[in-house]
């Protein structure tokens, strides 16, 4: 509908929204924004100069820059848990949205994180919320940073209670917490591969018509 299209794309960690969304923008030929990415960088703002992202993170977010973004230690384990802690506050989610919003009104642009089709842009024409089950997300993170997959039980548990304890402190936030859209198409993507959910993604697209054929 829009004349320049936002895909929106939300979902729980590493349900493999980053691999969709770069993919889908190549497809559309749009520019991809990882959200993600913001909170990371704000986190390691904060981390960097010794803060605790329970009380710290406004002013870090105000002072991003986009070298900021372009850091090779944004995606580290300690990373991800401060990320979701300096998520909670409303002056950093405050202090990123028109960046986003502006990067997305330039010419459209296929979005993920966790809040794109509820509060980032919710006039979308196209919503998607991507999941898997909290085993398979954890299996995947781990075999995406260790490049083999885990075969350690006891590993594989602590990968899963850090991806339960961060998706939990995500939904139960009272600023833009992680939940689906109304309007977003629900993809559980256990049994499928990377390639299975872009051609799923791709046929409702095409079905909405935002795909031509
Ligand atoms: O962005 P998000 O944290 O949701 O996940 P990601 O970084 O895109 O994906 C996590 C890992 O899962 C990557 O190594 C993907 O290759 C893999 N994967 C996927 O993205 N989609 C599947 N259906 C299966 C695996
Ligand atoms: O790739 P993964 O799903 O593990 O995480 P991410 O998308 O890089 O997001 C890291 C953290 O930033 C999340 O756990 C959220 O707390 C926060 N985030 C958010 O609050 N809103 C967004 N739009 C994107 C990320």
């Amino acid at each position: 509908s829009a004349k320049y299209p936002v895909i929106a794309i939300d979902g729980p960690a590493a349900a493999g929204k980053g691999t969709l969304a770069r993919q889908l923008a190549e497809v559309l030929e749009l520019p991809y924004l990882d959200t993600g990415l913001l909170y990371r960088a704000v986190a390691r703002r904060v981390l960097d100069r010794g803060g605790d992202p329970a009380h710290d993170g406004p002013e870090q977010a105000r002072q991003l820059v986009p070298e900021d973004m372009r850091r090779n230690d944004l995606r580290e384990p300690e990373v991800d848990q401060a990320a979701s802690i300096v998520a909670r506050h409303p002056e950093v989610r405050a202090a990123l949205l028109e960046r986003q919003r502006h990067f997305g009104r330039a010419r459209g642009a296929v979005v993920d994180g966790r809040d794109i089709g509820t509060v980032v842009f919710p006039d979308a024409p196209a919503k998607f919320f991507i999941t898997a089950s909290p085993e398979v997300r954890a299996q995947r993170r781990y075999e995406q940073r260790h490049g083999q997959p885990c075969t350690d039980p006891t590993r594989l548990a602590e990968e899963v209670a850090a991806i339960n304890t961060r998706d939990e402190q995500d939904a139960a936030r009272a600023a833009a917490p992680l939940r689906p859209a109304e309007d977003a198409v629900m993809v559980v993507t256990d049994d499928l591969d990377a390639a299975g959910v872009l051609e799923h993604v791709c046929q409702i697209l095409q079905e909405k018509g935002i795909i031509r054929r």
